[in-house]
């Protein structure tokens, strides 16, 4: 099966009301040339969300995604946003998983997976982000990591609702560091993903599944990560917030459809 290149902008904690809505207008616009052999989609700031949904749900060419979300649908837990709030404002998909919320904000693999699962039984499909730090890669430990990551959040989702995740591959040290991934090693990482969806699920979800990559993608590097056979497209942060390089990096993608 034939999957669809996928660019997915995410704009972190960055742009005003305002910003959100200028970017959103410029890509929305940008993309349409590509919107047929391109997926794209942005995630602004949850205060932008409302606003910048009133675009997409007139575009057909960009989704709405948020940037992360919180597994109980209501009640006592200040500051959280449930992904039934999430859905009803617009979005179609989430961000789950991040290595900042990892990081940061202390996220385990048992929170991760029940975002995975709150998420999808809310209808989002959910962008799964792992990735391993510098000192586990050069401790040998890419593989044990992302593997432990995928496994408890993605093997327990029911076959009905598999075609909604997206993985997103981002080695914490390649994330806003200018350090990219070199397309090999990249690829390899992707290649074992798929084999281990091969393994747990099917042959047939290991060839459909979209997997991106994030970490430094820029206008440059971007067409030869998509060459690799297992790189679907990418996650992009720092240049997802300026129109003229996100549309580089969609347009690469779009071309690299027809090289598969
Ligand atoms: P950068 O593209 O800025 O490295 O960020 C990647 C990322 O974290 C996307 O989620």
């Amino acid at each position: 099966m034939k999957r669809k290149p996928t660019v997915f902008g995410n704009w972190k904690l960055h742009n005003t009301l305002k910003d959100s809505e200028e970017l959103a207008r410029a890509i929305i616009d940008g993309a349409a040339p590509y919107a047929d052999r391109c997926h794209v989609g942005f995630a602004p700031v949850f205060t932008a969300l409302c606003t910048v949904a009133e675009h997409t749900r007139k575009s057909t060419t960009c989704t709405l995604l948020a940037q992360n979300g919180y597994p109980k649908p209501n009640g006592a837990f200040t500051g959280e946003v449930s992904f039934s709030l999430i859905k009803d404002v617009g979005c179609t998909g989430v961000l789950v998983g991040h290595s900042e919320r990892r990081h940061l904000f202390g996220e385990s693999d048992e929170l991760v997976g029940e975002k995975v699962e709150s998420a999808l039984q809310t209808g989002l499909t959910v962008v799964l982000c792992l990735g391993e730090t510098l000192d586990e890669r050069e401790a040998g430990h890419t593989w044990e990591v992302v593997d432990r990551q995928l496994t408890s959040a993605m093997f327990h989702v029911p076959p009905a609702l598999r075609d909604k995740v997206i993985i997103a591959y981002e080695p914490v040290w390649a994330i806003g560091t200018g350090k990219t991934a070199t397309p090999l090693q990249a690829q390899e990482v992707h290649a074992l993903i798929r084999k281990r969806i091969e393994e747990n699920w099917l042959a047939e979800s290991a060839q459909s599944t979209v997997i991106l990559y994030g970490g430094s993608v820029n206008a440059k590097n971007a067409q030869e990560l998509f060459s690799q056979p297992d790189i679907d497209g990418a996650l992009v942060g720092g240049a997802s917030l300026k129109p003229e390089s996100f549309l580089e990096i969609i347009k690469a993608a779009a071309e690299s459809a027809a090289t598969k």
